[in-house]
């Protein structure tokens, strides 16, 4: 996480346009209303937000990528710990940033907590966790569509 703070003048120039392409796939394959909640988990500088016009929220521990955040609600928080009451987001999303937890079962656990129904994880696919995280997912979610993508795989679910 601290690296990430490290990085984060730097980020979107060196990310910015592989994420994009894999929110741009995710936004294609759900259908959601301007009056949905949706909220992204380990959401970074908030490049999600651009793409989704609903009501958004992202939270992610690394403050100095948070602040580079427009256009939704921005709270610092780890995926473990999750701010929110049960069943509080039409949507919850998380991009390339399950690999990363301390914690992959707890995580994983509050985005099932918090969401109402759909779920989207993208998940890097050089992970030397891919199979932990993969198994976790299929144990907590039903998955409904897998997309793969050049470096990640994205699980649609339900919870
Ligand atoms: C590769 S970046 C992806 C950021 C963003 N989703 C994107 O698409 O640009 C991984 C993110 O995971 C975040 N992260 C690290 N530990 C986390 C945790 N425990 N809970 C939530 N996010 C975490 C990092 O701070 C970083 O923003």
């Amino acid at each position: 996480m601290n690296y990430y703070n490290s990085i984060s003048g730097s980020y979107n120039k060196l990310h910015k346009e592989e994420q994009l392409n894999k929110i741009r796939i995710i936004r294609n394959n759900l259908k959601i209303e301007k009056q949905d909640f949706l909220l992204d988990v380990g959401c970074g500088t908030g490049i999600f937000a651009e793409e989704f016009k609903c009501i958004k929220i992202g939270v992610d521990p690394a403050i100095n990528l948070l602040n580079q955040g427009k256009n939704a609600f921005y709270i610092q928080a780890c995926a473990e710990n999750l701010p929110f009451k049960d069943s509080s987001f039409d949507f919850v999303i998380s991009v390339t940033a399950i690999h990363n937890l301390k914690n992959i079962r707890k995580g994983l656990e509050e985005i099932k907590r918090v969401s109402k129904k759909n779920i989207v994880l993208s998940i890097l696919k050089r992970s030397a966790k891919i199979n932990e995280i993969k198994n976790h997912i299929e144990e907590l979610f039903k998955i409904t569509k897998i997309i793969e993508e050049n470096k990640d795989i994205i699980f649609f679910a339900k919870r």
